[in-house]
């Protein structure tokens, strides 16, 4: 099962897409040119990418070898027993018999919910309790590591690495990893562009991939982003856009191509699927290149400092 694959530079981000849409989306993607997705246990749509997964395999679309599949591992499933389960339960669901890419999905480790009491678990411990809560538990990360490192030595992973890791946790993880992490996925847009985290990453020989690469966008359906609060209005998007002929998500998605970020947007629509793999016969100007990062104004959407308060009453901040 040995292939040499490098991560493809796009990817479909398989966050909320909807179970019943997952399968249709997945094949279609796939038809479209995808050979990189993005799944996470946490998605709740894992078993409907796997149909779609299996339905493109079934009709020669592709080859297993030459699609590049991640995942993640969550939060409740930190405990070195858990790992290995949890990566089953994903490999069963995604009917795979290896991941390309498994991720710490958050370096925030919660008490365990077996598989049958609710899958995926999500971030409350008991939806039912009259206040419903996070319930943090005890787990070095160095611990879960380690029973990161043994699912690439059993051959049920190819490489390993982390998710929403600041420096500091980067620093660490490099000093105990055995292997060391290959991807760092961290939210990365032109409002949050991350330069330090990303060359530090880049540092320690990690590739870097870009989640919500469009910013606001994903986040306003959520309640977590003002309609103001898209880049793809800015007039320094704008103003590429136009001169290359691109839409402006276009210009934004090859922005974070030419910083030497992968990529991963998520669309369920076919034109804007075709779209965001189209990122390879234009180039931004190295001006325009950098009238886009100088639009970073530090805006997290995805911080569980914020949202874990609002929707979990639970306060737990992770990059301050
Ligand atoms: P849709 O699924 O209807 O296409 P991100 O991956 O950065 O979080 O962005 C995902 C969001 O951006 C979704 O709301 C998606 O909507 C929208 N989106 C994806 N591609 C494009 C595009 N090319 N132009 C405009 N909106 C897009």
């Amino acid at each position: 099962m040995c292939s040499d694959l490098s991560m493809p530079p796009v990817g479909l981000g398989l966050w909320k897409i909807a179970p019943g849409e997952a399968a249709a989306a997945t094949r279609q993607a796939i038809e479209i040119g995808y050979r990189h997705l993005d799944s996470a246990a946490d998605y709740g749509n894992e078993a409907e990418v796997g149909e779609g997964i299996a339905s493109a395999l079934q009709s020669g679309l592709c080859s297993r070898d030459a699609l590049w599949v991640t995942s993640k591992l969550w939060n409740t499933y930190h405990h070195p027993d858990h790992v290995r389960p949890a990566l089953e339960r994903t490999l069963a669901d995604l009917q795979l018999d290896y991941l390309d890419l498994y991720l710490i999905h958050f370096p925030i480790a919660l008490a365990y919910v077996p598989f049958e009491t609710r899958y995926p678990p999500e971030w409350v411990h008991d939806p039912d309790a009259e206040t419903p809560v996070m319930q943090p538990a005890p787990v070095p990360l160095a611990e879960t590591w380690g029973a990161m490192e043994a699912l690439v030595e059993a051959g049920l992973v190819r490489q390993i690495g982390v998710c929403n890791y600041n420096t500091g946790l980067l620093h660490d993880l490099m000093a105990y990893a055995r292997i060391k992490p290959s991807v760092l996925q961290v939210e990365s847009h032109p409002y949050l562009t991350q330069d330090r985290l990303i060359r530090c990453a880049k540092g320690y020989g990690m590739d870097v991939t870009a989640f919500s690469p469009l910013g606001a966008l994903s986040y306003r359906e959520l309640g977590m982003a003002d309609e103001a609060e898209s880049v793809l209005v800015e007039p320094a998007v704008l103003a590429a856009a136009e001169r290359l002929g691109r839409t402006p998500a276009q210009v934004v998605l090859r922005w974070g191509i030419q910083r030497g970020t992968s990529i991963i947007p998520k669309s369920s629509n076919p034109d804007r699927l075709r779209q965001n793999l189209d990122l390879f016969d234009f180039a931004l100007s190295a001006d325009e290149v950098a009238a886009i990062s100088a639009l970073n104004k530090n805006r997290r959407f995805n911080d569980p400092g914020t949202f874990c308060e609002v929707a979990f009453d639970t306060f737990y901040p992770i990059y301050d």
